[in-house]
């Protein structure tokens, strides 16, 4: 049996796919991470990109959370910049990522390379087997960054405030640029192929930075190939789910992607995201992170109130609106996957044969 027919009836997959599920199911991005104590003592030993390429480190720590909070869904611990390192630009991270050499001419994007995901990444799909083994039960999220979101880290050689040396680049060489982003688009693809292959039974592709372009620039230099990303995924038959943070304006054409989940961010309410894509597909979200670091009883608050201004929506996965943070109490954490558990509604019951009659 593969990992997707083992799932298949999980909450998790069933919200994705928008059928009747008992209560709403919850995990969280970045839920392995720095605000987890035992994260920091295996990582007190390696540094971080020493975890991500030992498949041994990068499944335990993947368990990590799944065994103090018991989540619906794991995702394997990776990194979005892990496919740009073996594309043949040196990666370091302090914390954030240093990509020593900065992408600027079309001759840079011709010498990268497009990576052989069991060859060149080998550790990923290691990582995820390993996982996979010990947790079968649980279902497992692969992911992989955006083609527009990656190409923002290679022209930046990291983070940006404004990424105005990317939108420099889209702007004065913009047939260079869909090299490149058509370069991403392929080497994602395939990763992503290589993660659903290896056991993840769902894909989840992050455009962290999507929000930072115009209306235009977004569905002239990002869209199209998170598009073609997705269509390449049919194929698997596992949901993708796609969080273009920020990208409230463009979000009718969002559900018209192909993907199975938009992820949501806490700036928009989740009834107003249930408006603007007409119900065609299931939301992720979408708690400020934030509101982890206030107390228990306002998480709770917090907690009804997203259930309901989701409540409309035709499938739901509770998760935060972005990564949660290294300064979160894990109590607090375990307060609000306790809430949503508790709180969590029950979706779209099918129709009782009376009913029907
Ligand atoms: O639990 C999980 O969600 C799986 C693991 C995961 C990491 N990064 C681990 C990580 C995932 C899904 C990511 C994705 C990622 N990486 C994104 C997209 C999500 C988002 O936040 O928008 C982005 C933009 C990155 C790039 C990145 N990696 C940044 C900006 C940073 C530094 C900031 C920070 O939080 O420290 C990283 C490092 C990183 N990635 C850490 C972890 C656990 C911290 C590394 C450490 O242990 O020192």
């Amino acid at each position: 049996m593969t990992s997707r027919d083992l799932h298949r009836d999980s909450l998790f997959i069933r919200s994705c796919y928008r059928e009747p599920v008992e209560r709403t199911p919850v995990w969280v991005m970045r839920q392995a991470g720095r605000y987890l104590p035992e994260y920091r003592e295996v990582r007190a030993k390696s540094s971080f990109l020493e975890l991500c390429k030992t498949p041994e480190l990068a499944a335990e720590v993947t368990m990590q959370p799944i065994r103090r909070f018991g989540l619906d869904a794991a995702i394997i611990f990776s990194d979005i910049l892990v496919p740009v390192e073996a594309m043949g630009i040196p990666l370091d991270f302090n914390p954030g990522p240093i990509l020593s050499k900065k992408v600027s001419t079309a001759e840079d994007v011709a010498q990268l390379k497009l990576p052989d995901p069991l060859t060149d990444m080998s550790y990923v799909p290691g990582a995820i087997r390993a996982f996979t083994s010990a947790m079968p039960e649980v279902p497992l999220i692969g992911f992989a960054g955006a083609p527009f979101t990656l190409a923002a880290y290679v022209i930046e050689g990291g983070g940006s405030k404004n990424f105005a040396e990317t939108k420099k680049f889209l702007f004065q060489q913009p047939k260079v640029a869909r090299e490149l982003l058509a370069k991403l688009t392929d080497t994602v693809s395939a990763h992503l192929w290589a993660q659903v292959d290896a056991g993840c039974c769902a894909v989840q592709i992050f455009d962290s930075w999507a929000g930072q372009l115009s209306r235009d620039d977004y569905m002239d230099f990002a869209l199209p190939y998170t598009i073609e990303i997705i269509e390449r995924l049919k194929v698997k038959n596992v949901p993708v789910i796609l969080f273009a943070k920020g990208v409230h304006a463009c979000l009718p054409e969002l559900a018209r992607t192909g993907a199975h989940v938009l992820g949501i961010d806490w700036t928009l309410p989740l009834d107003v995201a249930v408006a603007r894509t007409e119900g065609k597909v299931a939301l992720q979200g979408n708690l400020d992170p934030c509101e982890l670091l206030g107390p228990v009883e306002r998480i709770e608050r917090q907690v009804q109130r997203v259930l309901t201004e989701a409540k409309d929506a035709p499938g739901h996965i509770f998760n935060l609106g972005h990564g949660i943070l290294p300064m979160t109490s894990p109590d607090h954490m375990g307060a609000f996957v306790e809430a949503v558990k508790r709180l969590g509604i029950r979706r779209g019951a099918p129709a009782t044969e009376e009913a029907v009659r």
